[in-house]
């Protein structure tokens, strides 16, 4: 686990909308901060904004239906199957879950322990699953943010990789926080990886160590 990956990391990204993390990731490829390739950007959506992304910067899309699964007791495994066919066939070092609004099956998460990352827009454990950024406001929490984890099998329960923390203005809607934690998704994914491609998280139960033994997961906090 905290060994050398190939330089470029070979990386996939599984999206089902909008794909701003795919670009921060992009970003950070294009500009020199992390080291990696992405070999294949996957939505369960056709009209992904993320596949539209993908294109505009000549990375190879695909789009991968889940009808021709649907009705089948075994769907999301066999699902998956397809998706691990894809992954294998491209030699995908990490995948990226960034907007995936689909479950990933142990078909996927067995293969790519601890090498399997999602982001998150709370700041787990705290509010796993949807609508979690009106759940903090009426919760009353004064700080938000954001969580990369690596996945298992429990939904948003996986090793916490690195966390950015956001304040909860009073005014607050949940389109104006999520849009503040947004910035910092932008910010912690790509530094995330970069850290995996250096080969320096090592998963210790459900800590994850850098490599000189410290956690690595510490809260950026934004005055924003
Ligand atoms: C992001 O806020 C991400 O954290 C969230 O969906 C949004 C996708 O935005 N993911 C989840 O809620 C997963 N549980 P994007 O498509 O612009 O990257």
């Amino acid at each position: 686990m905290s060994a050398k990956r190939s330089s470029p990391l070979r990386v996939a990204v599984l999206a089902s909308g909008r794909g701003s993390n795919l670009q921060a990731i992009i970003d950070a490829i294009e500009g020199g901060q992390v080291q990696a390739q992405i070999v294949a950007v996957i939505s369960n959506k056709k009209d992904a904004v993320a596949l539209q992304r993908a294109r505009a910067h000549g990375l190879p899309d695909l789009f991968v239906d889940p009808k021709p699964f649907a009705g089948r007791p075994d769907s999301r495994e066999a699902y998956d199957g397809a998706l691990l066919e894809i992954l294998q066939q491209r030699n995908v070092e990490l995948v990226l879950l960034a907007g995936y609004m689909k479950i990933v099956t142990a078909v996927l998460v067995n293969a790519f322990a601890s090498r399997m990352m999602n982001i998150h827009p709370s700041l787990l454990p705290s509010f796993p699953g949807l609508e979690v950024q009106k759940k903090a406001i009426d919760w009353g929490c004064k700080l938000s943010g954001c969580t990369v984890h690596f996945v298992t099998e429990g939904v948003d329960e996986g090793p916490i990789i690195l966390q950015g923390a956001v304040p909860v203005l009073d005014g607050d809607t949940p389109e104006t926080l999520a849009a503040r934690i947004l910035e910092q998704e932008h910010k912690i994914y790509p530094r995330a990886v970069q850290l995996f491609a250096e080969g320096r998280l090592k998963v210790d139960g459900r800590r994850v160590l850098i490599d000189d033994g410290k956690p690595v997961g510490e809260a950026i906090i934004s005055s924003s």
